[in-house]
């Protein structure tokens, strides 16, 4: 019989393409979301794509007897938790609601895995967690940094929670084995178009908003900074393909399954190991999907690091993962599904 994996926050983004690769790998799917940051459009999409129904539940992780709830209602074997807030500004000004919600919500999933027998949680985490590295290309051994919002702050205190957990459940009847996935920055859309990222209001993130600029949206894209020390004066990021970094939940959750973990808790960065600036970015973008851009210089933006990228040679090497998408076909897929929301 095949494994059941339920994604909680599986109606967002980053869950709903997590959604695709795991049927498509051959798992059972509970999708269980609040819905509190998006509509059913992915959850549709998803179904689109994968050609039938699938089971969601509409809960939320906050609420423990709900999610206790779900747990006895689906034999679940693993777990990958997203249902989190993720605005970094809105963290600052709202912290009770950010540590309550990514807290409580990962409490609850914990408390109510063990006590079901679901022995396997993946946690989403970020490279948000290294902060201002040292040195550029970061390994899993880089040394985090103190948290610079209360948003990556519970990053931080999710990962510390899972190992924990872990070390405290080793060799009990509700053992929780943990695996940590840093994400550097996803972006991009299913090559279907059917599901991608859908920001409510004002994208803070960089893709979104170009490519609400390029569709007549916004007016102007504002780069933030063109003095910072890297090649071209741009902040550089690794931006990796949604589609490749849904896949590594494919390797890292049939790792727990079948039961190839050497450590109770693992970690992996997620991402290309490529350093691309805002620039080069924009560039790509305008030249992959052959338009011009409106964009202008701005101040830089409180909090930005100077650069950061993987190196993603332990997901590589453990996982058997590695992205493999160009920037240029996620662009292009970004566009794609912009197009696609605005009904062009
Ligand atoms: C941000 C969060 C990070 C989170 C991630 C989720 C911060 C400090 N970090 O990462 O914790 O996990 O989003 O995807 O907020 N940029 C512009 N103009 C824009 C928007 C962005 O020039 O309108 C630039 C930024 O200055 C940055 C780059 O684009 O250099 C990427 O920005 P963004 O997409 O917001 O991601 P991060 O800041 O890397």
């Amino acid at each position: 019989m095949a494994k059941c994996v339920l994604v909680s926050g599986g109606a967002g983004f980053i869950g709903s393409h997590v959604t695709v690769e795991l049927i498509e790998a051959g798992y059972d799917v509970v999708v269980a979301d609040n819905m509190s940051n998006c509509d059913m459009t992915c959850f549709e999409g998803v179904q689109k794509i994968i050609g039938r129904k699938l089971p969601f539940e509409k809960v939320d992780f906050c609420d423990a007897v709900a999610t206790d709830k779900l747990f006895s209602d689906y034999k679940i074997d693993a777990v990958i938790h997203f249902a989190a807030f993720k605005a970094v500004g809105e963290s600052v000004e709202k912290p009770v609601r950010y540590y309550k919600n990514n807290l409580g919500s990962f409490l609850n999933v914990l408390e109510a895995a063990s006590a079901h027998g679901c022995h396997n949680v993946l946690f989403s985490s970020s490279a948000t967690v290294y902060g201002e590295p040292d040195k550029v290309p970061v390994t899993e051994e880089t040394p985090r940094k103190p948290a610079t919002s209360p948003y990556g702050a519970t990053k931080q205190m999710c990962e510390d929670i899972l190992n924990d957990v872990v070390k405290a459940t080793a060799g009990t009847e509700g053992e929780i084995r943990g695996i940590l996935l840093r994400y550097f920055n996803p972006i991009g859309a299913h090559p279907s178009a059917l599901i991608g990222e859908l920001p409510r209001g004002v994208p803070n993130n960089l893709v979104p908003f170009i490519t609400q600029t390029a569709i007549g949206k916004r007016a102007c894209l504002s780069i933030f900074g063109d003095d910072y020390p890297t090649p071209d004066g741009t902040c550089q990021r690794d931006y990796i393909d949604i589609v490749d970094l849904a896949q590594a939940h494919v390797y890292a959750v049939r790792r727990m399954l079948d039961g190839k973990m050497e450590k109770g808790c693992e970690v992996y960065n997620i991402g290309t190991g490529r350093p691309v600036s805002v620039l080069e970015l924009v560039n790509a973008f305008e030249k992959v999907n052959g338009l011009k851009l409106n964009y202008k210089f701005a101040p830089r933006r409180a909090g930005d690091v100077t650069a950061i990228w993987a190196d993603p040679s332990l997901a590589n090497k453990v996982l058997g993962w590695t992205a493999k998408r160009s920037v240029e076909d996620t662009l292009a897929s970004a566009w794609a599904w912009e197009k696609h929301i605005a009904g062009k």
